[in-house]
């Protein structure tokens, strides 16, 4: 089976064609425009994917020589994300609905995070597990059990924490997004590469929640007024020379809480398979955390290609929707969660 994924919903735009949840071709564009701005402007992503989308879908199908009328499902991303940028992916999907007459289902993009971790290798991939999703828009903590059968455990209360990265990133002086820049500033520190390690390891605290319905929830506002205070209280230039060791207590304390927090839903749910989804996910130190905690053998990450925000993780969303007759008509909704 053929699907086409189509992912709008925030500053990547991307298509990909699958066949039987296998990649035949996959390409997406990142909009760098917003590094200008330091966060993603709205109106400036809508025109940026309206610009792309055209060109990156006749660009995969080329790839892999095949005519649209041999595309079997179209998988649109329809919900959360920027409504102008949802909007253009969708309105592309439906007027390839109308034209071709192919098949078309809404998909959500965090299931979509979710269904990467399938692409490539459905069959080794064994639910049930935890998952860990873990990007610029959203944190959660989840159990999968089945396409469609998958429950919130724990959520971020207020920022997510590839935002908590992007947010320290601007204090330290990195353009948007600045979590794979944290990240390799944090490995000169692991290196001994910083011009002056401090003597003192720098710490911050970890927000943990007492009451147990909010136990596997997530906090990252109160880390990032503590760097924020960290680097008022300090010279500029003692905060340029420990930037790296700096970038290293802000990411141990971001990973010891998502790694935390899928420790505890494993010792409360029983399941020791763990995965991470999400452009988090593509951090090497979360990735090495989780494989010490859990055994490597029971860690299941996707390639950071597919971490990101990309149209194969949606093609693959939709397949499996298909196999599960959860297929439906896209409706825009940029609030809905899973
Ligand atoms: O999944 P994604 O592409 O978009 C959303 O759905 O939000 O995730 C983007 C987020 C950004 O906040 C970015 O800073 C973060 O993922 N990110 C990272 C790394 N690579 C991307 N955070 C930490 N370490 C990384 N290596
Ligand atoms: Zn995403």
């Amino acid at each position: 089976m053929i699907t086409l994924g189509i992912e709008s919903s925030c500053d990547e735009t991307s298509a990909a064609i699958l066949k039987d949840g296998k990649v035949l071709a996959a390409l997406t564009h990142t909009q760098d425009e917003h590094a200008l701005y330091g966060g993603v402007v709205p109106e400036v992503a809508s025109r940026a994917h309206l610009e792309k989308i055209d060109g990156l879908v006749r660009r995969v199908l080329d790839d892999c020589c095949l005519s649209p009328n041999k595309i079997d499902l179209i998988a649109v991303t329809d919900s959360p994300g920027l409504a102008g940028a949802l909007l253009v992916g969708v309105s592309f999907a439906l007027g390839m609905h109308a034209a071709y007459g192919i098949p078309v289902t809404g998909v959500n993009h965090l299931e979509g995070h979710i269904c990467s971790l399938f692409i490539d290798r459905q069959d080794d991939v064994v639910p049930p597990f935890l998952v860990l999703l873990a990007s610029g828009g959203h944190t959660a903590v989840y159990k999968y059990l089945s396409s469609g059968n998958c429950e919130l455990l724990g959520h971020t209360v207020d920022d997510a924490a590839g935002e908590a990265f992007d947010k320290v990133g601007k204090l330290l002086g990195f353009p948007y997004p600045a979590g794979r820049m944290i990240e390799a500033e944090a490995a000169k520190f692991a290196v001994g590469k910083s011009s002056s390690s401090p003597k003192n390891k720098i710490t911050f605290p970890i927000a943990r929640f007492t009451s147990p319905e909010k136990s596997l929830c997530f906090s990252f506002s109160g880390l990032k007024t503590a760097v924020k205070n960290f680097i008022s209280e300090n010279s500029i230039d003692y905060i340029k020379d420990n930037r790296p060791a700096l970038c290293d207590a802000f990411q141990r304390t971001v990973v010891k809480s998502l790694a935390g927090n899928l420790e505890d839903a494993a010792k409360l749910t029983g399941i020791n398979t763990v995965a991470a989804a999400g452009g988090v996910a593509c951090n090497g130190y979360l990735r090495d955390e989780l494989k010490k905690r859990f055994g490597a053998d029971n860690v299941i990450v996707p390639p950071p290609h597919f971490c990101t925000d990309n149209g194969a993780m949606i093609a693959m969303a939709g397949y499996m929707m298909y196999n599960s007759n959860r297929t439906r008509f896209p409706s825009m909704d940029p609030g809905r969660g899973i």
